[in-house]
């Protein structure tokens, strides 16, 4: 497995320091949370960096896997940025509270770049979610195109037993996922989901043993890696624009997609 180049150097150690880890291999990248010690909880230099892989990712690359070492997928927001103390080189949210507006506005904006990237169309994002996914992991795994849960898996929107709103791009995905009753019900309780409801709900293409979790998404990666990649980015494109158009702007949608798709087709002949 090759450790990518980010910014054109290779920089395991600065992703180590962020709790991140970035491997490419071939067409396939994975992003580790690794930070098994603090069960993968996420700070702003988390979500600069991962900001930082999505500027930055190798033109090669079809899917993306995210994935969390250790027992848990991410248990959220590392509860020292609510600290006075906060984390070393980081501003804590007591000092964010009394920022100038929109600073903290913009701090929050930068932070959802690291998730937003994940959903583009020229790439499938797979959420490998074993144990807890806990409020920025929850969000994180719903950033992801698709999830695959270990049956341990623990999804919980926190935020709001904290006092807090879900800000990190969480709540469309799911309102869109599992319909608005059910997202209020979930949201608003902050309880745990568990895999087997997750997948009845909609929140999980696939669950299976925590030991088959690593094959089941190298099965599902080599299947989406199968097809055609300019056939598989216009669709994606199709389907993702599709909740926004009526059926005859969808069916003119798909017109263009596929002249634009024929013509690619025949130049390349
Ligand atoms: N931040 C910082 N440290 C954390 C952490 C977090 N979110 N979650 C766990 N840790 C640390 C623990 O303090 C502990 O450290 P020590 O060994 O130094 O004591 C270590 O990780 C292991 O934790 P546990 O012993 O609790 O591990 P566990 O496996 O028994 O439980 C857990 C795992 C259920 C995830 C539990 O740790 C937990 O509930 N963590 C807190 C979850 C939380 O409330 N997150 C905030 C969500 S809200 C959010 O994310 C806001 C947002 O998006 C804006």
């Amino acid at each position: 497995m090759a450790e990518a180049a980010i910014g054109g150097s290779a920089e395991k150690t600065s992703h180590e320091e962020v709790g991140l880890r970035f491997e490419v291999d071939g067409e396939i990248a994975t992003i580790t949370l690794d930070r098994p010690e603090r069960r993968n909880a996420q700070t702003f230099a988390t979500w600069s960096e991962l900001a930082r892989i999505g500027d930055s990712l190798p033109q090669q690359v079809r899917i993306v896997v995210v994935r969390g070492e250790g027992p848990s997928f991410s248990a959220g927001i590392d509860l020292r940025l609510f600290t006075p103390e906060g984390i070393p080189g980081q501003d804590s949210l007591a000092t964010l509270a009394t920022a100038e507006d929109p600073t903290f506005e913009q701090r929050i904006a930068h932070a959802q770049r690291g998730f937003l990237w994940l959903r583009r169309p020229d790439i499938v994002s797979i959420a490998a979610v074993n144990g807890h996914a806990i409020g920025a992991g929850f969000q994180l795994a719903l950033a992801c195109d698709l999830r695959v849960l270990a049956e341990d898996a623990k999804l919980c929107m926190k935020e709001l037993a904290l006092g807090l709103v879900p800000d990190l791009t969480g709540t469309k995905p799911l309102v869109d996922l599992v319909g608005l009753p059910r997202a209020i019900e979930i949201c608003l309780t902050a309880r745990a989901v568990g895999a087997r409801e997750a997948a009845a709900i909609g929140l999980a293409e696939l669950v299976v043993a925590p030991e088959d979790l690593a094959e089941a998404v190298r099965d599902l990666a080599a299947a989406l890696l199968a097809t055609d990649r300019g056939a598989a980015t216009a669709t994606k494109r199709l389907l993702q624009g599709a909740g926004g158009r009526t059926l005859e702007e969808q069916s003119a949608a798909e017109r263009r997609e596929q002249v634009a798709r024929v013509r690619a087709l025949f130049a390349g002949s």
